[in-house]
């Protein structure tokens, strides 16, 4: 094998990488050494803006297999054949901090699905909760700026995180679940995935259905205390990235079963709380899980910053048969990122391989662009409609429609039988076990305990004390004992 040249980014041979070029022995440099040049200025453009939120994460590439026949309610190709397999992309990630930040933290997982199908890519971005914090999306930003580093202080504040959760009492079932013991998953490989939204399906006959996605861990869950976590994180701070790349380098793929909740739409109205609330579950009495098939890893991807960084997951890219909900969060999100993967990536991200589709093709009259890559034949017009022999239309419906009523206005949810914020952290609370609530209070109250003021920690309080009288209690009292110590 010939031995390989080190070349400039023009592919021209380097003399020299171990000495710049310089005027005379010990003398000042040359602008005419390009290798130097040029590699200083791409040195300095080596970083892009990380993700506003989930900068940290982990990816690896596999392939979903149907086991069960979901035709009935959905028309999606991927879906419709028992057997039939389709290679994904799947980014896991931690949620508040940046870049840099340690993976075994107390945070909601990213939970984000590539589909590579032959009707186009199909991105599932979800958590591994079934909830969130917020149920309307004009909330997310100062949320977000809540939870993440102070502007003064650069660090992440109590009094901040429980201020914003002081004035959003729809965050207390997620914060039930957050500091519960599920709060620090001990990997990405032993926890759920969820849709968290409600989402549509439509069938081959036109009928709608709204589904919520349940992606089972079958490593089964495994979590980690506050103390073991800390402990982990001393030792190794990527330990997230260290545990998903050696199992799959040592071929211990990890999967997970898909299982849906189903509910045909004409029963969303007259729900006895609002099917589209982020922050609630449908109890599976109500709506029982069905299984649709399994999630496998099975390969790591080559380079972490060309696939894993530049992976751009927009919860608008649907395929037919799927659709979005009223959600208003979800509503929200089908702008948010795509935005981002502009400012983030450019124009063109779609284009960069791991984001484009594999088993179909992208092919309309989007043009040019920074960085553009995909280029028409060259008897291809730029515009349509045209005489020529251009992509068209289908003229299929996608999804069925969503029915609307009323006058446009800045609502609040529409009103269903039982739609308080407080239920469902109240009846997660009491499926715990002893020790589970104690561990959830001592959570809590750590955090809770370090705000400063005084009728911020009274309104938390009052959120759990709503969820559940026993719970406001505990939580009361072991704030009451950190605060006088
Ligand atoms: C990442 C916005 C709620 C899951 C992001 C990003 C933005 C964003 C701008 C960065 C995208 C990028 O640069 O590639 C929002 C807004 C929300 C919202 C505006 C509410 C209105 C949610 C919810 C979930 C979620 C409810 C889960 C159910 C994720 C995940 C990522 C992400 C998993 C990382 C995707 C990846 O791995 O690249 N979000 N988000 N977000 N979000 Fe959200």
């Amino acid at each position: 094998m010939s031995k390989r040249v080190l070349t400039t980014e023009s592919g021209a041979p380097v003399a020299d990488n171990q000495n710049s070029a310089t005027a005379g022995v010990g003398g000042p440099l040359l602008l005419q050494d390009q290798h130097l040049l040029e590699k200083l200025a791409r040195f300095n453009r080596e970083r892009i803006p990380e993700r506003v939120v989930h900068a940290r994460g982990s990816g690896a590439y596999g392939y979903f297999e149907v086991t069960d026949d979901v035709t009935a309610y959905t028309k999606a190709d991927f879906l419709g054949e028992v057997g039939k397999r389709t290679d994904l992309f799947l980014r896991f990630s931690t949620v508040a901090d940046s870049l840099g930040g340690a993976d075994a933290v107390r945070d909601p997982r990213g939970f984000a699905v590539k589909f590579y199908t032959e009707e186009g890519n199909y991105d599932l971005v979800g958590n591994n909760t079934p909830v969130f914090f917020i149920k309307d999306p004009i909330k997310f930003p100062d949320f977000i700026h809540s939870q993440k580093r102070d502007p003064f202080t650069g660090k992440q504040e109590p009094d901040n995180v429980w201020d914003f959760w002081a004035h959003a009492p729809e965050a207390t079932h997620q914060i039930t679940w957050l500091m519960g013991d599920r709060g620090i998953p001990a990997s990405y490989r032993h926890m759920n995935g969820y849709g968290s939204h409600t989402y549509q399906w439509t069938n081959a006959q036109g009928e709608a259905f709204f589904v919520k996605y349940h992606f089972k861990t079958n490593q089964g869950i495994r979590c980690l205390s506050s103390d073991q976590a800390a402990e982990v994180v001393g030792k190794d701070a990527n330990s997230h990235q260290t545990d998903l790349l050696q199992a799959i380098e040592r071929g211990v793929n990890p999967s997970w079963t898909l299982y849906v909740q189903i509910m045909p739409a004409h029963e969303a109205a007259d729900y006895r709380f609002n099917p589209f609330d982020l922050t609630k579950v449908w109890p599976h009495a109500d709506y029982p899980l069905q299984r649709v098939g399994r999630l496998v890893l099975d390969r790591n991807p080559d380079n972490v910053f060309a696939e894993v960084e530049q992976a751009a997951f927009s919860p608008n890219n649907f395929v037919p048969g799927i659709g979005p909900s009223p959600d208003k969060m979800l509503q929200g999100r089908l702008f948010a990122y795509a935005d981002a993967h502009r400012y983030r990536l450019g124009v063109n991200h779609t284009q960069l391989p791991v984001n484009a589709p594999k088993a179909a093709v992208a092919d309309n009259y989007g043009r040019d662009g920074l960085m553009a890559t995909r280029n028409g034949s060259r008897h291809d017009k730029n515009y349509e409609p045209n005489s020529y022999s251009g992509p068209a239309q289908t003229d299929a419906a996608l999804s069925a429609p969503l029915a609307v009523a009323g006058y446009t206005g800045t609502h609040a949810a529409p009103s269903h039988v039982k739609d308080d914020d407080f239920f469902q952290a109240g009846e997660l609370y009491r499926l715990m076990s002893a020790e589970e609530k104690s561990r959830l209070v001592a959570n809590i109250a750590g955090g809770l305990s370090q705000v400063s003021r005084e009728d911020v920690i009274e309104k938390n309080l009052a959120h759990f004390h709503a969820a559940d009288p026993d719970y406001g209690k505990r939580v009361e009292e072991a704030v009451r004992a950190l605060r006088e110590d």
